[in-house]
């Protein structure tokens, strides 16, 4: 048995991951760490433990503290470890950039120092392509262009893929860097971009639009970044950075009015709203570095990824019912009430 360690295994991404990994990889046994902030969500991995007897187990910790980390790794002694633990919204580090400091470079330091004391055979950290900045309408980022991060998130990232880099090089730690475009799918917090737009449209609600609507993300659906994820942590190089794009360009206000389209509800929803500070134009990626290396490639194309994701959604209101009756309101009426 590999014994992995996948932290942030309660949010989006990680539970996407999980699911893949206990679905697809029967020699892999994981633990999942997760702090469960307001992103994390123990309900999505209900049933693991039953599912995959004697492969799956869960541990409340905080990737940023030292003793917490280092008792794990001591009682588990991990093969591999999947760092996607992360403080993940642009806009929130916008509000207050301290927690992200924190989670995403500190916690990365923590799990970088507990991973060579406890001598982990390979550590794969899942950075973004926030990390490059933006682009005009041309071009797409390549592996070896400088990091330009321009958010607080994307600055926290972009230094964890920089401290990642400092401890193959100073301390022979075998690591990997995966850096991916836009995720959507299942299990998406109702803050970002596609589920909220989703959720709000579902309650006739405005659909609040940064600015002209124009700024271009690419998007891949999760399950491709999942397989992408597990792939680089079996067969990519020591010391490399490999990414990873849907090969799905969209304006955003595009995919706003894919949305009200699949939904069947009018564009009189959609509301102009004051731009994000510092909102990055476009993201694009060159992915053909892991094409040629690992013979990757997205498979799930744009049109049937947003109808399988919106279908998703509605078939599971309680999800998300249950976290907008919570603190997601007083974050919503912050974000949008006076914008
Ligand atoms: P998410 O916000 O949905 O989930 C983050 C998870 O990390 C949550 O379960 C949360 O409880 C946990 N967490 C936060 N702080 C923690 C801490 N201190 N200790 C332990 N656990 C903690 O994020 P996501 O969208 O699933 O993203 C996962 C990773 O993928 C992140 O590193 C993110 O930067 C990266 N990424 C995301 C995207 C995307 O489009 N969502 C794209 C590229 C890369
Ligand atoms: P988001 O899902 O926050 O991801 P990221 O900022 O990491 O790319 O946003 C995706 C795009 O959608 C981004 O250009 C900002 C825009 N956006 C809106 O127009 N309205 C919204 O309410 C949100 C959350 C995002």
């Amino acid at each position: 048995m590999t014994k992995v360690l996948v932290t942030g295994g309660c949010g989006f991404i990680g539970t996407n991951l999980l699911k893949y990994i206990l679905e697809n990889k029967p020699d892999w046994k994981v633990v999942n760490l997760d702090l469960l902030t307001y992103a994390g969500n123990l309900e999505n991995t209900i049933g693991l433990e039953d599912a995959y007897p004697g492969r799956y187990s869960f541990i409340r910790a905080d990737i940023a503290d030292p003793a917490g980390v280092n008792e794990v790794f001591r009682a588990h002694k991990f093969d591999l470890v999947m760092n996607l633990a992360a403080e993940s919204h642009v806009d929130r580090s916008i509000e207050d950039a301290g927690i992200f400091i924190r989670t995403n470079v500190l916690g990365v330091q923590v799990l970088l120092d507990a991973a060579i004391r406890n001598k982990v055979k390979r550590f794969l950290h899942v950075s973004t392509d926030e990390v490059y900045g933006s682009l005009g309408s041309q071009g797409s980022f390549r592996e070896d262009l400088p990091l330009a991060p321009n958010s607080p998130y994307s600055a926290s990232k972009a230094a964890a893929d920089l401290l990642v880099r400092a401890y193959i090089k100073t301390y022979g730690l075998d690591a990997v860097i995966t850096r991916c475009s836009n995720n959507y799918g299942p299990y998406q917090f109702p803050e970002k971009l596609i589920p909220l737009m989703v959720v709000n449209a579902y309650h006739d609600k405005e659909l609040p639009v940064y600015g002209d609507g124009k700024n271009v993300r690419d998007w891949i659906y999760v399950e491709d970044h999942c397989r992408g994820i597990v792939l680089v942590a079996e067969k990519g190089k020591c010391g490399e950075i490999y990414n990873m794009g849907g090969d799905a360009e969209k304006e955003n206000i595009e995919i706003v009015r894919s949305i009200l389209a699949y939904l069947k509800k009018g564009e009189e929803l959609i509301r102009y709203v004051k731009d994000r500070p510092g909102h990055d134009f476009r993201y694009a990626m060159d992915f053909s570095k892991i094409q040629a290396a690992l013979d990757w490639s997205p498979r799930v194309d744009f049109t049937s990824g947003i109808k399988n994701t919106i279908d998703w959604y509605l078939e599971n209101t309680p999800w998300w019912n249950r976290i907008l009756s919570g603190d997601y309101q007083d974050y919503y009426e912050r974000m949008y009430g006076q914008r």
